[in-house]
């Protein structure tokens, strides 16, 4: 995929990405062995992808996944059609994404690169991506403005950006439904929305915090803020299971309701870089 185009590797980036099988493009969201189940950020992705093969005129839609670790969302959106460059900072994932895209038969659209979203810019050339994904990475960057920063920068102006992150008022009543109350009140009184020194994760975000950060800090305009997981952390597995689409559709419904979207364990946005 050394095709000039803004997903790629710039010169400073090292690439172990694997090359040569072709697979065909389905042009729809193809399930690959992760089984990343139909939700709410998948539907608002599959839009954007659509939005992005519009704009492209023919071309493939070029997505950048930072912090992608083993694919699983790149490898579906690469047999799609996207070319999809994942960025991240550990080789084991960049190697079982290398993996699960040669099972895929998608190895010609996709590439793993060795890189840090804070230095983004030296592992990928800025202003070349349709979609750039940041899922399940503000919550563990270090320099979250930074961070924003650079993923907004790898956008191509009109192109949108994906985040997915840790909400924090779910993560306080999840606590406090598993019996911890201390850590419930610790999640709460931490700007950072911590349970505690063992958390693995450096923070949690709620919307007003996460809208602040992609519009002020990035100069991102935010076109979507929804749920995601928001029904499934809090029903009982024998409701979800007795009727998973009946669930599948009240969450889909919910995702989209601001006064709930405290209650979703992460937080999805999509924001868009401004056209010139
Ligand atoms: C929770 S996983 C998310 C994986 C995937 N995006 C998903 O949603 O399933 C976080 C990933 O971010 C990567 N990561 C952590 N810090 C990073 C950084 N500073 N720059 C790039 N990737 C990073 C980790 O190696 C890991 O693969």
């Amino acid at each position: 995929m050394s095709n000039g185009d803004g997903a790629s590797p710039a010169r400073s980036g090292r690439s172990v990405g694997p090359s040569g099988v072709t697979g065909a493009p389905s042009g729809a969201w193809a399930d690959d062995e992760s089984r990343v189940p139909e939700n709410v950020v998948r539907q608002a992705l599959r839009a954007e992808f659509h939005r992005a093969r519009e704009r492209r005129a023919g071309q493939p839609v070029r997505v950048l996944d930072v912090g992608g670790g083993s694919g699983s969302w790149a490898v579906p959106m690469a047999a799609a059609g996207c070319t999809v460059t994942v960025v991240d900072t550990s080789p084991d994932a960049l190697a079982a994404l290398r993996g699960r895209a040669v099972r895929a038969g998608v190895t010609d659209r996709v590439r793993a690169v060795h890189g840090d979203v804070h230095t983004l810019a030296d592992a990928v050339v800025p202003g070349g991506a349709d979609l750039v994904l940041g899922h399940g990475l503000l919550e563990v960057v270090d320099e979250l403005s930074t961070a924003v920063v650079q993923l907004a920068a790898a956008a191509v102006p009109g192109g949108a950006v994906s985040i997915l992150v840790a909400g924090r008022h779910a993560a306080a009543l999840a606590q406090a439904h598993a019996g911890r109350l201390a850590q419930a009140r610790t999640v709460l009184a931490d700007p950072a929305g911590r349970w505690g020194d063992a958390d693995p994760l450096q923070r949690r975000l709620d919307v007003g915090g996460l809208r602040g950060l992609l519009e002020s800090v990035a100069g991102l305009s935010v076109e979507l803020v929804q749920g995601d997981g928001l029904l499934h952390g809090w029903l009982p597995a024998s409701v979800v299971e007795a009727d998973p689409a009946g669930t599948g559709e009240l969450e889909t419904l919910m995702a989209g309701v601001p006064e709930l979207l405290a209650l979703a364990a992460r937080l999805h946005v999509l924001a868009r870089r401004p056209a010139p």
